[in-house]
């Protein structure tokens, strides 16, 4: 079969880190071809080399079996590749049409002519299915549909080398699902797609092949109908991955987190109303609150850390109420957390690693005296956290949060948060964009955490990991707890019925 893209011996370096180590990777007409690899082990580096983003140091691109130089995102574009970056690459406050002839705008006598993108935008968005406004704000649409508006520019600009970055790590599950069928139809068009994932899952779901990339270098590539998840795993991780835990019994302790009657009148900003949570948290348990995306969760969770405040009820941390407390005061009476958006809320991207790892916690004895930094000893202690949870970057300590890959960034947090003072850890999708071996040692964490007596409230979207690391599943659905399972007796089945609201029961506390 032929290549549509050869990407031979690629090195590229950053300052500390070879992020592609001499790697190879062919695609082949309409094929999907998976790109797998740990946190860190150089896939959007080498995919932005494909896309004239980086300009590699060594080795060849090329297309159609002419070695080509791709300089810049226009080569790239010359050449038919387009791409679907990890974090889009969308102006906010311009519309999806406007984003879309961004950089090919059409002009007539000088004046910019939109009538004729309109119809192709309206005539894609049909054909797809994709059910797009061309004239609706960037910023008024879900981030699913804002990936549409991405796949729209590169077939607008007729690319036939289609590369997608995590595209499935921001979707719900509905929406992976259309996802996977728009690669199915773009494939049967006879377009190629490099398909960037950490679910094996999907890549059994979708891909024709599996290229697999650790540390920089080129692993395997294999045809994935012949391949198991756990092979690839293995290939990816280098060792063998086990995501079933035997919990044993909780050893509970004390209640530490009290919720009382909470609720949230209010809609607007987007924010989902809550009507009447209550539930106790206690020492040596992870609760975890189930939900589809979008169902209270994110605004329960800000009632509890404080980031909103406009609400009725009560909250009980450590026998203080602090249903009028601020931040500061709950984080130092035992809160730490682990927020969902890990951008907005989780780092300052211009400091660097070790200034983010000691962010909540410079203030502490430990770290100054008297108003005096104890600069060697956050030294010790950040270099003693990115080794305990491996925490991978080009410059150590000094590393720019900013150049971090995701997953890293995820673990920086987590390593944070859970090292910090506290006995209340609100974990909040901890996995979310990591690849199986990291998902395995933060789960082992949570698990340790609880061992040690710690309170864990963990919300997740992901089934396997409600029903895996859990000791109770309060489920949530439009605002209101509808479900209080065990997960030993609970299938993902069931588990999928009261996350859609088509079975409720009464949630109560017994005091
Ligand atoms: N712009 C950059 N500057 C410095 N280091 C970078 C930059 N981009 C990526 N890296 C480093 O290169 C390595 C590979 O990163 P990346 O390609 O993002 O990994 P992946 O996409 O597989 O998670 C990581 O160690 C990352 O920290
Ligand atoms: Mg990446």
């Amino acid at each position: 079969m032929e290549n549509v893209i050869e990407m031979l011996h690629i090195t590229k370096r950053f300052p500390g880190v070879i992020a592609n180590d001499d790697v190879t990777l062919e695609l082949r007409k309409g094929e999907i071809h998976a790109l797998l690899g740990e946190n860190g082990a150089g896939k959007s580096t080498l995919m932005s080399v494909l896309f004239g983003l980086y300009e590699p140091e060594e080795g060849q691109i090329l297309v159609n079996g002419a070695e080509v130089k791709i300089k810049n995102p226009n080569d790239a574009n010359k050449y038919g590749i387009g791409m679907v970056h990890q974090h889009f690459k969308l102006v906010n406050n311009f519309t999806v049409l406007q984003n879309v002839v961004l950089g090919v705008e059409t002009t007539k006598r000088g004046l910019l002519s939109l009538e004729e993108a309109r119809n192709k935008v309206i005539e894609l968005s049909e054909r797809y299915k994709f059910n797009i406004d061309p004239d609706a704000l960037i910023a008024n649409i879900s981030v699913g549909m804002q990936q549409r508006v991405e796949i729209i520019k590169m077939l607008y600009r007729d690319n036939e080398i289609l590369i997608f970055d995590e595209p499935t790590a921001v979707l719900t599950p509905q929406e992976i699902e259309e996802l996977m069928a728009i690669m199915r139809q773009l494939i049967a068009e006879g377009k190629s797609i490099i398909f960037i994932t950490h679910k094996l899952k999907e890549i059994k779901m979708v891909a024709d092949r599996c290229t697999i990339l650790r540390k920089g270098k080129h692993v395997a590539t294999v045809d994935v109908a012949d391949t198991s998840v756990e092979e690839m795993s293995e290939l990816m991780v280098g060792r063998k991955v086990d995501l079933t835990f035997d919990l044993g019994k909780p050893k509970l302790g004390k209640t530490v987190l009290k919720v009382r009657n909470l609720t949230i009148r209010k809609e607007g900003h987007g924010h989902q109303t809550l009507d009447d949570i209550n539930f106790d948290l206690r020492e040596g348990e992870v609760l975890c609150i189930g939900g589809i995306e979008g169902n209270g969760q994110s605004e329960l969770v800000y009632a509890i850390t404080g980031l909103l405040r406009d609400y009725q009820g009560q909250i009980i941390l450590n026998d203080k109420d602090i249903t009028n407390s601020n931040i500061r005061f709950r984080n130092i009476n035992g809160i730490a957390h682990i927020p969902e958006d890990r951008h907005k809320y989780g780092l300052v991207l211009d400091y660097t690693l070790e200034q983010n790892l000691i962010m909540q916690s410079y203030f502490e004895p430990e770290f100054q005296r008297r108003g005096l930094i104890k600069f060697a000893q956050i030294a010790d202690y950040a270099d003693r956290l990115i080794e305990q949870y491996d925490i991978r970057s080009g410059q150590g300590r000094n590393t720019l949060a900013r150049s971090m890959s995701g997953g890293n960034q995820q673990k920086a947090i987590v390593a944070r948060e859970m090292e910090r003072r506290h006995n209340v850890l609100i974990a909040v999708q901890p996995t979310r964009g990591l690849d199986v071996g990291a998902i395995e040692y933060i789960h082992q964490q949570i698990l340790k955490h609880r061992a040690e007596g710690f309170a864990v409230l963990l919300v997740s979207l992901e089934l396997s990991e409600v029903l895996g690391i859990s000791d109770r599943i309060l489920v949530m659905y439009n605002g209101r707890l509808v479900g209080d399972l065990d997960p030993q007796n609970t299938t993902e089945q069931e588990l999928g019925l009261y996350m859609s609201g088509a079975k409720t029961e009464k949630v109560t506390v017994h005091e």
